[in-house]
């Protein structure tokens, strides 16, 4: 007994012959032929035991009387052919047509020996026809038919991974289209002139329509606020913890994971294959768990790359999905450790370490080892903590290890069922050469000449702050939308090259001296509408861009063009703001800082790769409040064009905490036009830099729109007064900033969610994910 189960735990069920559907007519031939698969015939002595089986008649004849005696004839024939077919595969032998049993009477039937299973079980020479008992023939029928019923199962519940996340997918796209078709129907309500109201002043009930009560307490309850304690942006110590709507997903994800794992374990008495019944539910369990993990890695693979088609489809952002990478990751590392232990025990059981170190000589045993450590060893190197510290490492050792577990994984699962696994391989590398080319794509509609991509980099002390000018030609390819974001690659040391980071495009400037602002649908060429890259006071030029060129002379070192830029006919040019942090930024920073002492703006080799990112729909809502930090800022500088030159649009604030009052400075000099429109306000809030308060107040008092406060803002007082001017109308709050600035934001906007400010909508650009 004990020998007959060592033998077959480990019988491999991708050799048995392979079965189209679910038919119980199969498992019967079948269990005829396991069962007299225990009896050597010695009819025949040549080779191996399969060869011998082909050729045996004896065993031919047992084989047809026992499926005479036990089965149903349907799909007898079919089964007997590819019986036949495999013998004369592995044999060059036939197997005696199935009449050869027809001479037998039901007499001689009846005198048949019968094969017992304790007989069986010792494995007997015979030289005879042999008929397995009933209860024998019954315990190798349901041996059979619930080991494939769950090689089936554990096929379906590895797609339900994709039916959950269709599900979820299908919600994100269905309200999406929803609020879009809300949209449209508030623009035509609002291209209805009245005899009151013309287009350009959309009557206040017309301009917004309150969303409805069970959308308000959608987004109090589920969308907007955090998982729990107000925390969102901000770490809870080495741990980061998504927005309530995101949790609840990944819990159901999770919640689905634990039961698919727990569930449909057909555990059968007398079990031929493994008779003790804790080892038939090992390895159920441990394949069940092998094939969900194997079905989580295409999600993980789409869930974390840049270019990812269901970021576009949804509208959610990349740190959304890259929580829902996190999260199938994790489970799928729980699952392929729960499988690895599940045969680690199976094996010490039946034949101690000896035998798993004979397993171990397995090229896909040892394979599915390292995969599984590899696996561990990835999520260990994925903590918050080494992604927040040594970034660069982190990544490198995270493309590194998924490179190994890819391959080991191929050849772990590359043998099973004629490979029929590897359909979960192949998708994580099309999905991955996918996302480089289009990378690439993206680098290359920016510059088709993108080894040549000069940009300029300015570094002001005063405001710690790089600035990065890269002009460009307007390709159909790409258009600078506002909110959108660019890698960016600094090609002037090689050994750097292949770092980039991403960076949040503040404003584009035109030619001529003039800043347009980018997502203007209609006006997207040089000659745009520009915002005047000067100080007010030097120059009468509008921010509609009919002004002489005349570059300032006094221009500020950070936001002002270099004299040569600024010169008549110079291209149009990306700006970005880089704050100097410790890795790609701080070096960013030497290296323009060692040009700007000379008095000349530091020209380097870039790539550059983008757009990125939704551009929120910010133009729909009549209220806009902007709550950023520090370089937070270009988030609103980047809107703020586009939102002003739509008519629906009735109020915009900034709320700016700024640490630099020559930042404030720059930034009041190069929006001064923009600022003078009687929409706008900027809150400045200046928490440090004593010495340059006197000149940043000299620069707000010249600009209608701005205020200039010290210290921090109350973020919730903010959100307050905002909801309260905007009353029953529609509010959009945008936060971009350190992650304790944005939480308080999300919190607020809860508050007054919660306080019948229907209306209240509330997005986060983030600044890391
Ligand atoms: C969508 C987006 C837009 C951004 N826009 C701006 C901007 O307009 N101006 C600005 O000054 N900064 C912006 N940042 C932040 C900027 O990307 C980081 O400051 C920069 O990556 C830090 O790199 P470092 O090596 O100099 O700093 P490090 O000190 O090595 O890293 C600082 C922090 O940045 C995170 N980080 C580093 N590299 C990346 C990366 N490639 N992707 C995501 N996170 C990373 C790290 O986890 C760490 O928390 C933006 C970030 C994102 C995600
Ligand atoms: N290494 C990194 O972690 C890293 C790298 C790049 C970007 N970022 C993030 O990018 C964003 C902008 O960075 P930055 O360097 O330009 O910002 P910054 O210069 O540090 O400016 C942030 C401003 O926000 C204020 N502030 C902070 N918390 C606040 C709160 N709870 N309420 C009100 N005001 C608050 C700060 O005031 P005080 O002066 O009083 O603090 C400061 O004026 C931040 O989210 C930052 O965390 C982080
Ligand atoms: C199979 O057997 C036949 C004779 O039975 C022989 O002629 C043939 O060469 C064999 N084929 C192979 C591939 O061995
Ligand atoms: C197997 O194939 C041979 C030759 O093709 C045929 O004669 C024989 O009847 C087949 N056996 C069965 C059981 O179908
Ligand atoms: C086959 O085995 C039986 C019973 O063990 C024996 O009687 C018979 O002689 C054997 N025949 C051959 C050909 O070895």
């Amino acid at each position: 007994m004990h020998r007959a189960s060592f033998l077959l735990l480990f019988l491999p069920l991708w050799k048995l012959p392979r079965v189209a559907a679910l038919h119980s007519g199969k498992w019967c031939f079948a269990g005829c032929e396991l069962a007299l698969n225990y009896a050597d015939f010695n009819d025949t002595d040549a080779g191996s035991k399969k060869i011998r089986s082909c050729q045996s008649t004896l065993r031919a004849t047992s084989l047809y009387l026992c499926i005479d005696e036990y089965c149903d004839e349907r799909g007898r024939s079919e089964w007997l052919r590819v019986s036949n077919e495999t013998c004369i595969g592995i044999a060059n032998a036939t197997l005696p047509p199935y009449d050869i049993i027809a001479g037998y009477s039901p007499q001689e039937r009846a005198e048949i020996r019968r094969l017992s299973a304790d007989e069986a079980l010792t494995y007997p020479t015979a030289g005879e026809v042999l008929i397995p008992e009933e209860s024998f023939f019954e315990r190798a029928f349901t041996t059979l038919e619930a080991a494939y019923f769950e090689v089936d199962i554990h096929r379906v519940y590895g797609w339900c991974m994709y039916y959950f996340w269709g599900i979820v997918i299908a919600i994100g796209m269905g309200t999406r289209l929803i609020s879009l078709i809300g949209s449209i129907r508030r623009q035509e309500w609002q291209a209805i002139p009245t005899s009151e109201t013309s287009i350009e002043e959309p009557h206040p009930s017309k301009r917004s329509q309150p969303p409805s009560l069970a959308y308000a307490l959608l987004k109090r309850f589920i969308t907007v606020p955090a998982t729990f304690n107000n925390r969102c942006s901000q770490p809870l110590g080495w741990c980061t913890i998504p927005p309530r709507i995101q949790s609840l997903t990944i819990l159901a994800f999770i919640v689905l994971n634990i039961v698919l794992c727990t569930v449909s374990y057909r555990v059968t008495h007398g079990n031929l294959y493994w008779p003790q019944e804790h080892i038939q539910l090992w390895r159920y369990v441990s394949d069940r768990t092998g094939v969900l993990s194997l079905a989580n890695f295409p999600l993980i693979w789409l869930f974390g790359t840049r270019n990812n088609v269901l970021m576009w489809v949804t509208g959610w952002g990349f740190g959304a999905y890259n929580n829902f990478h996190r999260w199938v990751a994790r489970v799928a590392t729980v699952q392929a450790v729960v499988h690895s232990v599940g045969y680690t025990v199976m094996i010490y059981e039946r034949g101690g370490w000896p035998l798993f170190t004979k397993y171990l000589g397995k090229h896909y045993f040892w394979n599915g080892e390292l995969a599984t450590i590899f696996m561990c060893l990835l999520l260990a190197f994925s903590v918050y903590g080494l992604r927040r510290s040594h970034y660069e490492i982190f990544l490198t050792t995270h493309i590194i290890l998924s490179i190994i577990v890819l391959l080991t994984m191929y050849y772990h699962v590359a043998i099973f069922i004629d490979g029929e696994w590897t359909i979960f391989i192949y998708p994580c590398l099309v999905l991955w050469i996918l996302d480089r080319a289009l990378r690439a794509l993206r680098i290359l509609s920016f510059n088709p000449q993108f080894w040549n991509t000069k940009a300029t980099a300015t570094y002001s002390a005063s405001c710690n702050l790089v600035r990065l000018e890269v002009p460009f030609t307007q390709t159909r390819l790409q258009q600078p939308k506002p909110g959108t974001y660019y890698y960016i690659y600094d090609l002037s040391n090689p050994l750097y090259a292949h770092q980039n980071h991403p960076f949040t495009l503040a404003f584009v400037t035109s030619g001529r001296g003039r800043a347009t602002e980018q997502g203007t649908t209609a006006n997207t060429n040089a000659d745009a509408a520009a915002i005047p890259l000067r100080r007010p006071s030097s120059s009468s030029s509008s921010f509609t861009g009919n002004s002489d060129d005349s570059a300032s002379t006094e221009a500020d070192a950070l936001l002002s063009p270099s004299p040569s830029s600024s010169s008549p006919g110079r291209t149009p040019a990306l700006i970005f703001l880089i704050r100097p942090y410790s890795g790609f930024t701080s070096r960013l920073a030497k290296l323009a800082a060692t040009h700007t002492h000379a008095h000349a703006p530091s020209s380097l080799r870039i790539l550059l790769e983008g757009p990125y990112g939704p551009s929120a729909p910010l133009h729909h809502y009549p209220h806009i409040l902007f709550i950023v930090g520090g370089t937070g800022i270009a988030v609103p500088l980047s809107h703020l064009t586009h939102l002003l030159s739509s008519s629906s649009v009735a109020s915009l604030r900034i709320v700016w905490a700024v640490r630099e009052h020559a930042f404030l400075a720059a930034v009041v000099d190069e929006f001064a036009r923009v600022l003078e429109d009687e929409r706008v306000v900027l809150d400045a809030h200046v928490t440090r830099d004593e010495e340059g308060k006197d000149e940043a107040l000299d620069e707000g008092e010249g600009v209608r729109g701005v205020r200039v406060e010290a210290g921090r803002p109350d973020v919730g007082a903010v959100v307050e007064d905002a909801a309260r001017e905007a009353g029953c109308e529609r509010l959009a709050v945008v936060a971009c900033g350190p992650a304790q600035m944005a939480d308080q934001a999300r919190r607020a906007c809860v508050g007054v969610l919660g306080r019948g400010y229907r209306g209240v909508e509330y997005f986060e650009e983030s600044f890391k994910w």
